[in-house]
């Protein structure tokens, strides 16, 4: 089977996804863009194809509801590409008791079962061809867990863990797999959620046209994990230290002392 060129980017419509789109555009890959904001990827696709002489299709599609995903999911197995960034997300951010139980199920739906679903059904596809690229978008907030994101930091924790885990699985192929860690980045992912951007202070943000350009630095250096404002890189080897130490540690077959009762 011949490789294709087609580069699929969930999120399209709006910040990192069209940045990615841009940028991917530019070194001359096709497109398939998705979201359900038919108006916004048509105008996107458009002006892509113009500027960068690629094909841009669109596809609209709710990645929470089952049956889009699933057709999404098929097309991927089926018709190999060469590029999936797992982008679409939401955050549902505010404390669980207010947002209730249905923002939580929805937020789960699409940033996990979604990236999941479409995770493996890419990767099916790469192994037919014996190559490709999953990009998903994690968040820092993997790392900081937050009384006004439990769910959307539980969220990118899985996708953190998960996608590493492939990275595991698929070690011994031409399959790249990478994990993208944004720290706060100057798009819509607030406003959509009824918030403003003053979540973080203004010196917090980066644009997502930065963003996406250092994460695909990090993949063409072969790096995993891409943590973009991670400007001391010291500190995540020393996490990634601790955290060989802590694994050593777990399974010594002893409980520690403290947790024994004192005579
Ligand atoms: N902005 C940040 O500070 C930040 C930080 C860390 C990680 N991230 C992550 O980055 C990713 C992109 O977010 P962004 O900042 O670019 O926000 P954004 O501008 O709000 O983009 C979110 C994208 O997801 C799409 N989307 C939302 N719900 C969808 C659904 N049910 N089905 C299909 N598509 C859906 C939206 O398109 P439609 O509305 O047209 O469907 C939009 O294209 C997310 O995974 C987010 O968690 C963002």
């Amino acid at each position: 089977m011949s490789q294709t060129n087609v580069a699929v980017i969930t999120g399209a419509s709006s910040g990192i996804g069209a940045a990615y789109a841009e940028r991917l555009a530019a070194e001359g890959y096709d497109l398939l863009l998705v979201a359900r904001r038919a108006d916004r990827l048509q105008d996107l696709a458009g002006r892509l194809a113009d500027t960068h002489g690629v094909s841009a299709e669109t596809l609209v599609a709710d990645l929470e509801d089952a049956s889009d995903l699933a057709a999404l999911a098929a097309r991927l197995e089926t018709d190999p590409v060469a590029v999936l960034i797992n982008n679409a997300g939401a955050g549902a951010l505010g404390p669980t008791a207010i947002k209730g139980a249905d923002a939580q199920e929805s937020l789960i739906r699409l940033n996990i079962v979604a990236l999941t679903r479409l995770s493996i059904a890419a990767l099916a596809g790469f192994r037919k061809t014996g190559i490709g690229t999953l990009v998903n978008i994690a968040s820092v907030i993997a790392f900081a867990p937050s009384a006004a994101g439990a769910t959307y930091s539980g969220s990118k924790a899985f996708v953190l863990n998960f996608t590493r885990s492939l990275q595991l699985e698929y070690e011994k192929t031409d399959i790249r797999i990478q994990a993208v860690l944004p720290g706060p980045i100057r798009t819509e992912f607030f406003t959509a959620q009824g918030l403003d951007d003053s979540v973080f202070p203004a010196s917090a943000y980066i644009g997502p046209d930065a963003l996406v350009e250092a994460a695909l630095a990090g993949l063409a250096s072969g790096e995993k994990v891409t943590v973009p404002t991670l400007v001391d890189a010291g500190i995540w080897d020393a996490i990634e230290k601790e955290r060989a130490r802590f694994l050593a540690e777990v399974v010594g077959g002893r409980v520690a002392e403290r947790y024994t009762p004192v005579a």
